[in-house]
């Protein structure tokens, strides 16, 4: 669907000057994705049968183990704990991700909100976030059910974190680029890990399977707008939004990845898990970074195409952990 919807976006109108065209080409996007999001949408409570019985959440379920090929799964602290421990820190884990996933949506909807607030009538923008605020409502409570019916506790986000999402929401009003550059940080990495998840033939309950799909198929949308919406806007902007762009990407990116691909305080106090083994599994781990780039791949590619991305500041990246996406992000 995706490929297709890009198509669109960069398609040729004849006869129209060429601003004109591109902007037609835009605006048919927009169009399209809002015209999807009616064809193809999902309700949290009638399209999950949460009360079967095969969809009940057990705690000391194998299934919530964690893959033993990545991250804290792949180490030999965590292939010591007994079976039932492997479980719940797994089911942890995922209520963990999807607290988080439940503030950023929050966020993620009073930004798009601000981002509407002032838009004119008939503008096709104003028509698709409203589309995307309604499915980000629906994820999230597709997420607090399945968290709710796990009975664990995970917690939110601190005070300080708190305080931030405040910027951030402002930002779809005032600087909708990086509010969308944002987005693309925190929904970028989820659909990798999700998607990863789905292909490694990994046996997943089938509650966590129908949200991971749901999930998948409505981001896709969401993530077409993101880029299509910077590819058209970003070139315009000035020199300044420019550079500050530029600066505050791969500290997004950074914040955002860690945040959604590695487990949080809580977890790890909750299970004790050592100082060593967290820097082992992530920190001190290539093929963990080597996943956290891979997730962020298609953003650094759109920075390039940008020109927010060059061989004059990729030491950002670097500095910032990102490593070189010069030659990661081909
Ligand atoms: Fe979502
Ligand atoms: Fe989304």
């Amino acid at each position: 669907m995706e490929a297709a919807i890009e198509q669109v976006g960069t398609s040729m109108i004849p006869g129209a000057p060429l601003g004109k065209r591109r902007r037609e080409g835009y605006e048919q996007l927009i169009e399209r994705l809002s015209a999807q999001s009616v064809r193809k949408h999902y309700d949290a409570y009638a399209d999950i049968d949460w009360d079967a019985p095969h969809n009940a959440i057990r705690r000391d379920d194998p299934r919530f183990e964690l893959p033993a090929d990545e991250g804290l799964g792949a180490t030999e602290w965590y292939q010591s704990q007994p079976a039932a421990v492997r479980a719940e820190l797994g089911l942890t884990g995922i209520v963990g991700s999807m607290k988080v996933g439940v503030v950023f949506e929050n966020v993620l909807q009073r930004g798009m909100l601000e981002f509407a607030f002032k838009l004119p009538n008939r503008s096709p923008e104003f028509r698709y976030a409203y589309h995307e605020v309604i499915e980000e409502g629906q994820h999230s409570l597709m997420f607090q059910e399945f968290i709710n019916r796990s009975g664990l506790d995970p917690r939110g986000v601190g005070t300080t974190t708190e305080w931030g999402t405040r910027f951030v929401v402002r930002l779809g009003r005032v600087f909708p680029e990086l509010f969308f550059f944002f987005v693309l940080g925190g929904e970028e990495p989820i659909d990798f890990a999700q998607k990863q998840s789905l292909r490694s033939g990994k046996e997943h309950h089938p509650l966590l399977e129908r949200i991971m799909k749901i999930h998948i198929t409505e981001e896709a949308r969401h993530l077409c707008f993101a880029r299509n919406y910077l590819k058209r806007n970003v070139p315009e902007l000035g020199f300044f939004a420019r550079q500050r762009l530029a600066y505050m990407i791969p500290v997004i990116l950074g914040e955002m990845a860690a945040m959604m691909l590695e487990p949080g305080p809580a977890m790890i106090k909750r299970f004790g898990v050592p100082a060593g083994v967290i820097r082992e599994a992530y920190r001190d781990n290539a093929e963990h970074k080597r996943r956290v780039r891979a997730s962020l791949a298609s953003v650094a590619k759109l920075c390039i195409e940008l020109d927010l991305l060059h061989e004059g500041n990729v030491w950002w990246w670097k500095i910032r952990g990102l490593g070189n996406p010069l030659k990661y992000a081909v």
